[in-house]
């Protein structure tokens, strides 16, 4: 039985070109899907999983992340004054979900780069990674992705990715894994290609941002050269992990939405709003009004 993993990454400090101009001034992470911002969701996807600390690596004009996770005097007295006892509540709760701590990368040196400025507040212990926009959305009652991978982590002794299936036109934009076959519904990965041209691609398995490593993929991504945009890959790392220490991919739980790019971010707010208990049918009616009218 391998160590349990208390400790995630969530590297929040990219640009967030797709989003332009809206995230010259706010993160991406903290745009809200109804009322809950996507970072939120993704720290309670990681709490449900087992996760204690919850390392954000923010970069230059994303204090607003921090803030979040921070008290707020003013707006709590104004709640507790006016009695609205369930909204402070939940205030306080996300206050307490885990201990955040945040982190810099100074500058935008790709996720590998992101992955590795989390080195000295995660040490020499396993620990889960969950990209910042990436939302993998799973019911009440089955675990979350990161619970899942942890899980088949603890019981392996191996670090673990999630794979999710593409079609061919699409694998240009992922991670995608070349494996050596699967047995019980986890592939052995051998290498990991960066948004590989169609005709090139290893197989249609691409990673959708969850996984859980061993420590010893710092080492890995410490040695990767930046690529030609200046960048250090996370996959080059992962390639290098699965080479000389095993990594294993395998299906994860959950609905993903790519919450960075602007028609998943509306997906997913259509998606997560029909779910909201406050807004949900009034969003069903509206939408079937406009279907009749659209065609
Ligand atoms: P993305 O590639 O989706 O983010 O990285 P980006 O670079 O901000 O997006 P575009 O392409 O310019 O629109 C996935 C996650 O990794 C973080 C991002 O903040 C996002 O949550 N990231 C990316 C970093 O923390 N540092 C980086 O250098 C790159």
């Amino acid at each position: 039985m391998s160590q349990k993993i208390k400790k995630a990454v969530i590297p929040a400090a990219g640009l967030g070109t797709r989003f332009l101009p809206a995230t010259k001034t706010v993160p991406k992470e903290l745009f809200p899907l109804v009322d809950r911002p996507i970072l939120l969701l993704i720290v309670e996807e990681a709490v449900r999983a087992g996760i204690e600390d919850i390392v954000i690596v923010a970069g230059r004009g994303k204090t607003a992340i921090e803030d979040f996770f921070d008290t707020s005097y003013e707006v709590e007295d104004k709640l507790y004054k006016d009695g609205k006892e369930s909204l402070l509540a939940e205030l306080l709760r996300i206050k307490s979900l885990a201990n955040v701590i945040s982190i810099r990368q100074k500058e935008a040196g790709g996720l590998g780069h992101a992955v590795l400025a989390a080195r000295p507040v995660v040490g020499n212990q396993p620990f889960a990674v969950l990209l910042g926009d990436e939302l993998l959305v799973s019911q009440k009652d089955e675990p979350t992705a990161t619970a899942h991978l942890a899980r088949c982590f603890e019981s392996s002794g191996v670090s673990t990715v999630a794979v999710m299936e593409v079609p061919t036109d699409d694998v240009n934009k992922y991670g995608i894994i070349a494996h050596q076959g699967e047995k019980d519904g986890v592939f052995q990965v051998s290498s990991v290609v960066e948004k590989p041209r169609p005709e090139q691609a290893p197989s249609r398995l691409a990673l959708p941002g969850r996984y859980v490593f061993d420590s010893a993929i710092f080492e890995h991504l410490a040695s990767v050269r930046p690529g030609v945009i200046g960048e250090i890959q996370l996959t080059d790392g992962m390639t290098s992990l699965a080479q000389k220490e095993g990594l294993n991919a395998t299906r994860v739980p959950g609905r993903r939405f790519d919450a960075g790019d602007k028609f998943g971010y509306l997906q997913a707010s259509i998606e997560l709003g029909l779910e909201h208990p406050e807004v949900g049918d009034k969003l069903r009616r509206y939408l079937k009004d406009l279907a009749s009218r659209i065609g």
